[in-house]
Formats: structure tokens, C-alpha cells, sequence
């Protein structure tokens, strides 16, 4: 019997099998424990798993998304377009570096900003986009954005934090836009307990990344001159050998995600929330009339959802960029329930999640029709 039959499952758990601490454990007898070789090395394999020029690792996926925008040569009071739903990061990033956030209205059905909404949300002054891969989706929806910021001839940060290595051969998450951005915090399919990435499509924005990251100079540490003003927001040696250890794991963690998700699909059925890629959505989402008191009768059976996210602008910071109607977003934050996702769930925990949801007297309802 596993474990998760009777213990409590965590919204989120990582999977961190014995390679992982050993990895750690070699790096910190070499004692290059700070950003070095091993970081470097991890980089390069990343871009390689990613299918870009060159991935250069950050201190969070936050950053990389600050990092991105810089690259692109955005300057403090430039619009940047974020969606309208999700987690405060992909706006923080922006706004903590004086760019002018406006908000594009999701599909209620994807999670993802919806193309179709996209165009209402572009003015003459917005600078770049930035398009999530909800749920970790590479979707035709995807493809859509990256077209329409082609034509409108809008620079497109894919943030593909969900997405290490997802998509098909040659168009990995994190490489369909001008610029992409992964995250290695914990809930990710890969985590460094805190990191992220930034893809890089060519030499000059990974030299602008690398400078953006290591006090705004790529050359200062050779010249011992700094010809810019930056941050240090490199990521450690450290924390490289845990990413370098599950990279080897990838194909694995990816098995081990799909067929939690597949179990709990065989209970809920349609219920489920599906990634608009039709693959494994890295959250388990569901939509019900009363989600607080799913939440609670979950919790009262050892299993802990949440409800994390609201539309940006319900955030006092973000509150004049309520402009439009956000129906959709509106939907979600009403409805949405995220049940335990984290690559640790077994199989056995997501059976028993799913018995538990489909035991639940509760009215569920559908995106479609929100
Ligand atoms: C879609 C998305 N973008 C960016 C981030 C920020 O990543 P980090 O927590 O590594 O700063 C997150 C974090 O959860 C995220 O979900």
C-alpha cells in the first residue's frame, strides 16, 4: 500500500529520487558551490532540451522574466501585455522594473490569453507581450499569439515556465517567441528548490542575459570595468547539479506527470481541466459552483487543494488595469479549484484524489458555458 493512501497529500510535492541528493552531494565535495562550471554545463544542456541557441540560468523564473524584457531592450513606462489571470509573478516582473503592464483577457477554456481577445488588448505603445503556456500547453493557440505578434510586429516573451522540453521537435516550449523564459521553482516538472532560465534565441541576447544576470556587464569580470549598472541574479553551482541531475530524469518526470494526470482523468473525466496541447496539464484543475468548500472537504480527508490565483487587477497595485470586461478570468478565480499536482503524486495519490472528488457532494460546472 503506498503511502498516499492514508498519509496527507500536499498540493505540491517534488520528486527528488536518490541521484538528485547525489548529485548535490558530489557538487559540494568539488566545493564550487557558487555560479561556476556546473551552472554553465547546465545551461547548455538546457538549451538543448529546450531546442534554442543558449539557456542562461537565473536565481527564479521571476527574474528571467525581468531579464527577458531588459533583453528585448524594454525601457521603464514601455506596455508590456501580460493575461489577465494567473500568478503574480508574470506581472510583478514587469511592473518591479518600471514597465507599464495592460492586461489581454484569457481563454476560459485553455487558461492561455486567447488570440482572439489579444488584438482588443495591443495599442500603437504596447512594446512586447508575454504569452504563459498555461498549465505547461503548447498549444495551436500558441502558434496563434506568435502570429498575430508577427504581423503587429510586437516582440513575444513566451514565459514557458511549465514547458521544459514540451512541444514537438524543434518547437520546445520557451522557444516560439522573440524570447523565453523557464522556472525551476518547486511545483515545476524541474526544480532547484528556487531558479529559472532565459532562452536565448541568438549570441546578443545571451550576452544582454548574461549581463543582466552578473551586475550589467558580460565583460566585467575579465576587464574589470563595468561599462552598466546591474544586479547579481546568477543561479549557484549548487543548484545547477540538482537541475543538471533531473535533466537526466526529464522523459521521466515527464512519464511520471502523465500518468498521475491520466489516473485522475480516468476518475473525472471531462471534469478535469485538459491542456489545450491535449497533454498532461502540469495543475489539476477543477471548476465547481462553491470552491471553498471543496477546498475544505478535501482538506478534511487529508487532501490539500488551493485555490491559488486571481485576476491581476483584483491586486490593489493592479487595480486601474480593470479596463475591459474579464469574464473569463472573472470564471476562473470563481470556480477554479487546483487539486494536488506536484511530480512526487504517485499514481495511488491521484486514484484517491479522484475517488475523493467524484465522492463529493458538490455542483461542478464547466469554462464552456462560465
Ligand atoms: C507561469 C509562471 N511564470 C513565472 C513564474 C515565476 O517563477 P518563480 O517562482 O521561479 O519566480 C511562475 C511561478 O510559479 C509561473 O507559474
Amino acid at each position: 500500500m503506498n503511502e498516499q493512501q492514508h498519509s496527507i497529500i500536499p498540493l505540491v510535492e517534488p520528486w527528488l529520487p536518490p541521484a538528485c541528493a547525489e548529485a548535490v552531494r558530489r557538487q559540494v565535495e568539488t566545493t564550487f558551490v557558487g555560479p561556476g562550471a556546473a551552472a554553465q554545463n547546465f545551461g547548455a544542456r538546457l538549451a538543448e532540451a529546450c531546442e534554442v541557441h543558449a539557456a542562461v540560468p537565473v536565481s527564479s523564473g521571476t527574474v528571467a522574466l525581468s531579464i527577458a524584457a531588459q533583453v528585448l531592450g524594454l525601457k521603464p513606462g514601455d506596455e508590456v501585455i501580460v493575461p489577465a489571470y494567473g500568478v503574480i509573478s508574470v506581472i510583478n516582473a514587469f511592473a518591479v522594473i518600471g514597465l507599464q503592464p495592460r492586461l489581454a483577457e484569457i481563454d476560459a477554456a485553455t487558461g492561455c490569453i486567447d488570440p482572439k481577445r489579444l488584438k482588443e488588448a495591443i495599442t500603437p505603445n504596447t512594446r512586447a507581450v508575454v504569452y504563459v503556456d498555461f498549465c505547461g500547453s503548447i498549444g495551436q493557440d500558441l502558434d496563434e499569439v506568435a502570429a498575430i505578434c508577427a504581423k503587429q510586429k510586437v516582440p513575444l516573451i513566451e514565459d514557458a515556465a511549465w514547458a521544459l522540453g514540451r512541444g514537438r521537435p524543434g518547437r520546445r516550449g520557451g522557444s516560439f517567441g522573440s524570447i523565453g523564459t523557464i522556472s525551476f521553482s518547486v511545483p515545476k516538472i524541474l526544480t532547484t528548490g528556487q531558479g529559472g532560465a532565459v532562452l536565448a534565441h541568438d549570441e546578443a541576447q545571451r550576452d544582454a542575459a548574461i549581463a543582466a544576470a552578473d551586475q550589467g556587464d558580460v565583460n566585467w569580470r575579465r576587464t574589470n570595468l563595468n561599462n552598466a549598472v546591474g544586479s547579481n541574479l546568477r543561479l549557484s553551482d549548487l543548484a545547477a547539479a540538482l537541475g543538471s541531475a533531473e535533466l537526466d530524469q526529464l522523459e521521466e518526470r515527464w512519464q511520471r506527470k502523465r500518468r498521475a494526470y491520466s489516473v485522475l482523468a480516468d476518475h473525472l473525466g471531462e471534469r478535469l481541466f485538459r491542456a489545450a496541447d491535449g497533454d498532461a496539464a502540469m495543475q489539476h484543475i477543477i471548476f465547481v459552483e462553491r470552491p471553498d468548500d471543496v477546498v475544505g472537504q478535501l482538506k478534511s480527508q487529508g487532501i490539500l487543494a488551493a485555490r491559488p490565483y486571481r485576476p491581476q487587477y483584483h491586486h490593489p497595485p493592479y487595480q486601474a488595469l480593470r479596463d475591459r470586461d474579464f469574464a473569463a478570468s472573472e470564471f476562473w478565480f470563481a470556480h477554479s479549484v487546483y487539486l494536488p499536482f506536484g511530480v512526487a503524486l504517485t499514481e495511488e495519490g491521484a486514484a484517491r484524489i479522484g475517488s475523493a472528488v467524484q465522492r463529493l457532494n458538490c455542483r461542478f460546472v464547466s469554462p464552456a458555458s462560465g
